[in-house]
């Protein structure tokens, strides 16, 4: 029997792998030390745990473990690369490039700065959500110091030509960051080969506890220096004062850890579930839109528009049966029409017909073909009570 709701919302956050469970146990118990604790076998211990996770981590991203900066999550390591660079090489320049789907932490984090005085460029995207490299050529200057794209969206999963920007970076001399909360531990990242000087990663998008992140920041070829966030007791490099929270740090390198060794193997199979599904809703639900690229895209991402239904009214038929969304669930719950979708030039209808499906490692071939009834059956519903849907 499956389990219900079933679970497609894998972009929002993801289940703890069981191993990951596993391995951040015994923090809670008998390995609680403080990793900063120098004075005792307890401490050690702490910092010895918290040394290898790094290493893990590490391998994971092709950095080296000194490197990483352990942080709360994507959202803390966004504010720190933005405003940590913005805060150093103010002198050497005042502008950041961006793009108009980003999320929104790191869209707030630009609003802020520009409050405090710099100027941030917001590339727009094409109709499947990638932004124009020429475009981006065009808009630098040499007043600029940070280009900042995302790897790959959280609502319609298009995966940006990141080796590209960071050519186009490494060329001109300008810092890369790229929020890869979607990516890392999906998609093979090596850090040296795309360029990137700082890269922001979320544990619990990858199966890890929810609560912890890092930041890579590179150490040479630039060596990129940033202005902390927080005032403290100087821990991590002194980018990060505040007791490390090694539970969430081990849980955070055993996923990595997973990723690394079954990360291929399992989006072969993640892609096979998710185009199941498509081909399987479109097999019995006719006019259905895809939003995004058709191609650079993650490979648990389907987000779809079904014309003359409304999203929200799906997604709560849907209920308790399946689990999904319509947009990004880091707005604290706030719902409204999706910017990301309006950025690819969507009209208002498409947009408030869309779900954003998200696929993940616990997702079964059984469960998609009960969600793909599921999803035909209140479609059908819905369509029926629609005063605007006729059927062609
Ligand atoms: C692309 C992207 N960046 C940043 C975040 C924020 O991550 P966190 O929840 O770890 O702060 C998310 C979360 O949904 C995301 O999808």
């Amino acid at each position: 029997m499956t389990k219900l709701p079933i679970y497609m919302d894998n972009h929002a956050t993801t289940p703890v792998d069981p191993r990951v469970l596993e391995a951040m146990l015994p923090c809670f118990g008998t390995d609680f030390g403080n990793a900063a604790s120098t004075s005792h076998a307890y401490g050690w211990n702490a910092e010895k745990m918290a040394a290898e996770s790094r290493n893990h981590i590490a391998k994971l991203i092709g950095a080296a473990s000194k490197e990483l900066i352990f942080t709360s999550g994507a959202t803390e390591s966004n504010n720190l690369a933005l405003k940590g660079v913005s805060d150093v090489y103010r002198e050497a320049g005042d502008h950041i490039i961006t793009q108009v789907t980003e999320h929104k932490c790191v869209l707030e984090t630009c609003h802020y700065l520009e409050k405090k005085g710099m100027r941030v460029t917001y590339l727009p995207v094409d109709s499947t959500g990638l932004i124009s490299i020429e475009g981006l050529k065009k808009v630098i200057t040499d007043k600029t110091i940070l280009i900042s794209i995302m790897f790959a969206n959280n609502e319609i999963g298009t995966i940006q030509p990141v080796r590209e920007i960071g050519e186009i970076a490494k060329e001109k001399g300008i810092l890369f960051h790229v929020d890869a909360a979607q990516a890392v531990g999906k998609i093979p990242i090596d850090v040296e080969m795309l360029g990137i000087d700082l890269l922001s990663f979320s544990a619990h998008k990858m199966y890890g506890p929810k609560g912890v992140g890092g930041l890579y920041v590179r150490q040479k070829n630039p060596r990129v220096r940033l202005a902390p966030l927080f005032s403290g007791g100087g821990q991590e490099f002194g980018l990060r004062s505040g007791t490390l929270n090694v539970p969430g740090i081990v849980g955070m390198a055993k996923a990595c850890e997973i990723a690394y060794l079954e990360c291929a193997q399992e989006m072969r199979r993640i892609t096979e579930l998710r185009d199941r599904l498509h081909r399987g809703i479109c097999a019995k639900v006719p006019d259905v839109l895809l939003n995004g690229h058709p191609t650079e895209r993650l490979a648990n991402n389907l987000n779809l528009s079904f014309q003359g239904v409304d999203g929200e009214s799906m997604i709560m038929s849907l209920n308790p049966f399946v689990a999904v969304s319509s947009s990004s669930a880091c707005m604290s719950g706030t719902s409204g029409t999706s910017y990301v979708l309006k950025a690819l030039g969507l009209d208002t209808t498409r947009i408030q017909a869309s779900i954003r499906f998200g696929l993940g490692r616990f997702n079964t071939a059984e469960q998609v073909d009960a969600v793909i009834d599921k999803v035909a059956e209140v479609v059908s519903k819905l369509r029926e009570l629609s005063p605007v849907y006729r059927k062609k």
